[in-house]
């Protein structure tokens, strides 16, 4: 195995076993739009990709990639907080969901996903997925950021039903200096 594998890959690695053609997914942090237009590539023609930044950099630069690939139908990209995503999507319609928290790769890292937002955001899309859905979330944390988070995320994530959900958290436990985290939550 490559030593570059990384959160990345398992978060795809997941989604790919989990999206279909013509499904709806949301990404929760568009970024420079690596995710998104992954996503595009499983919905195909048919599906929907809603994509949530709060930046506007990160905005153009999510809508710059869609374009690249062709996916300018597929995705809709929205400048807001992903704390507003049932705006966008039904209750029980989606099938994949997802978080890559942390700051703009290359951009202001004083702009950052932050605890209460994001676990707004992570009860919201449950109720937004339909059975079988699931939820992928990246945890980045380390330097002086993201350990807040990291503890609620995780703390709120121990304490979902296990009627109703399943989840995994993968470590890269070999790893120095605060590797991501892996988090995958399927609903029953
Ligand atoms: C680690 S980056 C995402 C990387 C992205 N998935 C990619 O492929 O490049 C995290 C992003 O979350 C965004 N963000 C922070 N708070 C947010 C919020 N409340 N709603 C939506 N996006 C937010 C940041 O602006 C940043 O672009």
């Amino acid at each position: 195995m490559a030593s570059t594998f990384g959160a990345v890959q398992l978060a795809h690695e997941f989604l790919a076993a989990q999206v279909k053609p013509g499904d709806i997914c949301i990404d929760c942090t568009a970024g420079r739009g690596n995710d998104t237009v992954f996503l595009c590539s499983l919905v195909g023609d048919k599906g929907k990709v809603f994509s949530f930044d709060i930046q506007q950099e990160a905005v153009e630069s999510t809508l710059k990639l869609v374009k690249e690939r062709g996916f300018s139908q597929t995705a809709e990209v929205i400048c807001r907080g992903h704390e507003e995503v049932d705006l966008y999507a039904e209750e029980g319609t989606v099938a994949a969901a997802v978080f890559n928290l942390g700051w703009l790769p290359g951009g202001d890292h004083s702009v950052h996903t932050q605890a209460g937002t994001t676990i707004k955001s992570i009860e919201k899309c449950l109720r937004l997925l339909k059975y079988g859905g699931v939820i992928s979330l990246s945890i980045y944390y380390g330097r002086d950021t993201g350990f807040e988070e990291k503890e609620a995320v995780l703390e709120y994530i121990s304490k979902l039903p296990t009627a109703e959900y399943t989840v995994i958290v993968s470590e890269f436990v070999n790893r120095p200096n605060c590797p991501p985290i892996a988090v995958r939550i399927y609903k029953c």
